[in-house]
């Protein structure tokens, strides 16, 4: 089974407007010959011009969260209505930084996936353990349970919108990378727990991206490994200089 390789940008909370839309113009023009699944997750502020741009090209747009609800009394939220308004296409859940930062847990992710999903928006389902949880021998526990709890109600017709990130914490902006061989061993890990959810064909068939400080002189050799079908990149993807060589190789 060949898997399409999927390499997504997550710009978080930078860039204004107009830097975005230049990012954006940049990208599409360099990545219009790529052979894989491209998407830019910019803030929220930026989504419209950045939608503008990309729009028609191959390059996904993406948001980098989402409300829980559909809509109503949610102070400083932005709901699946208003993303989908923008031409939002997908949806990063789960983040690690929405995870420890603002304290979101799976059952509030879970809430969001199943959200997204019913109103066709693609999701990409982050998980990843912290470094005490590595060291205390809990990586592959942690995984497994952020990966059943956040698809808990996902029928196996929608999990095909859901992409997997496997983002190991101590990895996300430090310059660590897990080594291609660990972050395989999580990234079989997680297909195994598809393959118990859904069945071996919807296992082979998931697209797991690794997250966590990757780069140029890195992407490759992660995305050799069996399990590794993309990346979902931070740092470098705030510059097309650092971004398109990942997004373009092979
Ligand atoms: P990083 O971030 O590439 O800067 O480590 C990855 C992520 O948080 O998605």
């Amino acid at each position: 089974m060949t898997r399409p390789y999927y390499i997504a940008g997550n710009w978080k909370m930078h860039k204004t407007r107009s830097e975005a839309a230049e990012l954006a113009r940049e990208l599409t023009a360099r990545l219009k010959d790529g052979k894989h699944k491209y998407l830019v997750a910019p803030g929220f502020t930026c989504l419209e011009a950045v939608g503008a741009v990309v729009k028609g090209s191959n390059i996904l747009l993406g948001a980098q969260n989402m409300a829980a609800e559909e809509q109503g009394a949610h102070t400083g939220e932005v709901s699946v209505l208003q993303l989908k308004d923008l031409g939002v296409q997908a949806v990063i859940l789960g983040h690690s930084e929405r995870r420890h930062t603002y304290k979101e847990d799976d059952e509030l992710i879970n809430k969001k996936v199943l959200l997204a999903l019913k109103h066709g928006l693609e999701v990409i389902l982050c998980v990843g353990e912290l470094l005490s949880e590595r060291e205390a021998g809990q990586a592959e526990a942690v995984c497994r349970t952020q990966t059943k709890k956040g698809l808990e109600g996902v029928s196996a017709a929608d999990l095909a919108r859901v992409t997997i990130a496997y983002e190991p914490v101590w990895a996300i902006g430090t310059g660590k990378t897990a080594t291609p061989e660990d972050a395989d061993a999580i990234h079989a890990c997680v297909r195994g727990v598809i393959a118990e959810l859904y069945g071996k064909d919807a296992a082979a068939k998931i697209v797991i991206q690794y997250g966590g400080s990757v780069k140029a002189e890195n992407a490759a050799q992660l995305m050799a490994k069996e399990n590794i079908d993309g990346a979902l990149v931070g740092g470098a993807s705030l510059k097309a200089d650092s971004f398109v060589p990942i997004a373009m190789f092979g």
